[in-house]
C-alpha cells in the first residue's frame, strides 16, 4: 500500500522531514524523484484482484498511493490515509458510520458545510444530532452521558426511545472540530476523547485548521480524522479533495466501500497537485502563522475592532488549552466590527487580500461568514475570517488597516477617521 523502499529503514524522522521524504519513489539509477502522475482507469490482471491490489480506478489507483502513504504517516497512522473527492465526501463517508437510531454530538460551530451535510444525512439515515459548544467540556461529557443513557433504557426495551437496533457505544460519535471555523473555539482534545473512549462513543476529529503539524488526533485516541486537502495540505487554492485518516482496519474498510460505491473519487491530477503542495506544508504553515500572530496582536489594539478570536492571543479563551495540546496555534483569525455592513464594506475595500471563501493557500483570504444564509445564527453578523497567507506581513497590515479604516472611520491610531472612503 506505499511506496517506501523495502530495502529502506522504517524512519523516525520529524514531521518537517516526513513531509519532504514520504512517498518518494524507491532509489534507483536514472528513477525519477517524484511519483509519476498515474493516468490510467483500469490495470492489467486475469484474476479477480490482481496481485498489485489495482484493478480498476474506482477503488484503487497507483495515483493515489503516494499521497495516501504520506498524509498516513503525518497523522502518526498505522495505515494510509484514503483520499476522496472533497472534505465534504470524506466528511459524508464518515458521517455515514453513524447508524439508524444512533447519535452524532457536534459542535455548534463546526464548519457550516459539516453541519448541513450532518442535518441531511441524520434526516435521511434516521440518527439523531446534538449541537453542543464544544469548548465547554462539561457540557459536552453530559452530552455523552445521555446518548448513554438513552440507549441503555432503548436496551431495556423502553418504548420510549426509537432505537431498535445495536444501540449503545458504536451508534454514537462524537465530532469534534478544533479549533473550530469559523469561531477558534479550542476542545479539550485530550479531555473529550478520553471521556468519549470511556463511553465507548466513537470519536471523529476535523484536523483541517490545526494539521497534522499542529496536532495528531490518532494520538489522543480518536479514531477517525478527516482533512479538507483542499485547504493547508494542498495549500495553494488549487484543488478540491478531502481524506480520512484511521488505524482501525475496519473502519477503513467501511469506509473504502462508501468511497468505492459511491463513487467520491479523486482526479490523478489533484491528488499529485497536493502531494507537491503538502512537501512545503511546515515552512508555509510556520510563516502563516507568524503572520498570523501579528495581525491578531495589532487588530486587537485597533479602534473599529470590536473583538479578535485568536487562540495564539494570551487573552483569547482557547489560548492555555491550545497552548498545552497545539504546536501552534494555527494562521486563521477571525474579528469583528459593529455591522454586517461595516465588515462587507472591510471585504470590499482590501486590495492585497482577497475576499474569497476558503482558506489554507498562500495567499490571504478575508470573508464574512454569515453572508452564507447557512452559517449559525450565533456567529456574529459583523465577523470576518481571515486565512493569513505567507506574505510580507506590513503590507497586509497596512491592506486591512486601510480597509478598516475606510469602512469604520476609525483610524489606527485611535482617532476618528476625517472622511469615509
Ligand atoms: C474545517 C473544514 N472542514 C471541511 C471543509 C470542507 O472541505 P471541502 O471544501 O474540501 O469539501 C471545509 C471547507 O471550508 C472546512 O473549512
Amino acid at each position: 500500500m506505499t511506496t517506501r523502499d523495502p530495502a529502506r529503514p522504517t524512519p523516525t524522522f520529524a514531521p518537517e522531514t516526513v513531509l519532504v521524504e514520504a512517498a518518494r519513489p524507491p532509489r534507483a539509477n536514472g528513477a525519477s524523484v517524484n511519483p509519476p502522475i498515474e493516468l490510467s482507469s483500469t490495470f492489467i490482471g486475469t484474476t479477480e484482484v490482481n496481485d498489485s491490489g489495482y484493478a480498476y480506478g474506482r477503488f484503487a489507483t497507483p495515483a493515489w498511493t503516494p499521497f495516501e502513504a504520506a498524509l498516513g504517516e503525518l497523522e502518526h497512522a498505522a495505515l494510509p490515509a484514503l483520499v476522496f473527492g472533497s472534505g465534504l465526501a470524506a466528511i459524508a463517508a464518515v458521517l455515514a458510520l453513524v447508524p439508524r437510531g444512533g447519535t452524532l454530538v457536534m459542535p455548534t460551530h463546526s464548519y457550516q458545510g459539516s453541519l448541513q451535510s450532518a442535518q441531511e444525512l441524520a434526516a435521511r439515515a434516521g440518527f439523531s444530532v446534538v449541537s453542543v459548544d464544544i469548548a465547554d467540556t462539561d457540557a459536552v461529557i453530559a452530552a455523552l452521558d445521555g446518548i448513554v443513557t438513552d440507549d441503555a433504557a432503548a436496551a431495556a426495551g423502553d418504548s420510549s426511545g426509537d432505537v431498535t437496533e445495536d444501540p449503545g457505544a458504536a451508534s454514537a460519535m462524537l465530532w469534534i472540530e478544533s479549533p473550530t471555523n469559523p469561531m477558534l473555539e479550542v476542545a479539550d482534545m485530550p479531555a473529550l476523547i478520553a471521556a468519549a473512549r470511556a463511553r465507548g462513543v466513537r470519536v471523529a476529529v476535523d484536523n483541517t485548521f490545526a494539521t497534522p503539524l499542529l496536532q495528531t488526533p490518532l494520538d489522543l485516541g480518536a479514531d477517525l480524522v478527516v482533512h479538507s486537502v483542499t485547504k493547508y495540505l494542498a495549500g495553494h487554492s488549487d484543488v478540491v479533495l478531502g481524506a480520512v485518516i484511521t488505524n482501525d482496519p475496519t473502519l477503513r474498510e467501511l469506509l473504502l466501500t462508501e468511497r468505492s460505491m459511491r463513487g467520491a473519487i479523486a482526479g490523478p491530477f489533484e491528488v499529485w497537485l497536493a502531494l507537491r503542495g503538502m512537501r512545503t506544508l511546515s515552512v508555509r504553515l510556520e510563516r502563516a502563522q507568524a503572520n498570523a500572530q501579528i495581525l491578531a496582536e495589532r487588530l486587537s489594539d485597533r479602534a473599529g475592532v470590536v473583538e479578535v478570536r485568536y487562540p495564539g492571543l494570551p487573552a483569547d479563551p482557547g489560548h492555555a488549552r491550545a497552548s498545552k495540546q497545539m504546536a501552534g496555534f494555527g494562521a486563521i483569525v477571525a474579528f469583528t466590527v459593529d455591522t454586517a455592513e461595516q465588515a462587507t464594506a472591510i471585504a470590499e475595500a482590501v486590495r492585497l487580500w482577497t475576499p474569497a471563501t476558503s482558506l489554507g493557500g498562500v495567499e490571504s483570504l478575508i470573508e464574512r461568514r454569515r453572508r452564507h444564509a447557512s452559517e449559525p445564527s450565533s456567529v456574529p453578523e459583523g465577523l470576518l475570517r481571515l486565512s493569513v497567507g505567507i506574505e510580507h506581513v506590513d503590507d497586509l497590515w497596512a491592506d486591512l488597516d486601510a480597509a478598516i479604516t475606510a469602512a469604520t472611520g476609525e483610524t489606527g491610531d485611535g482617532e476618528p477617521a476625517a472622511t469615509l472612503a
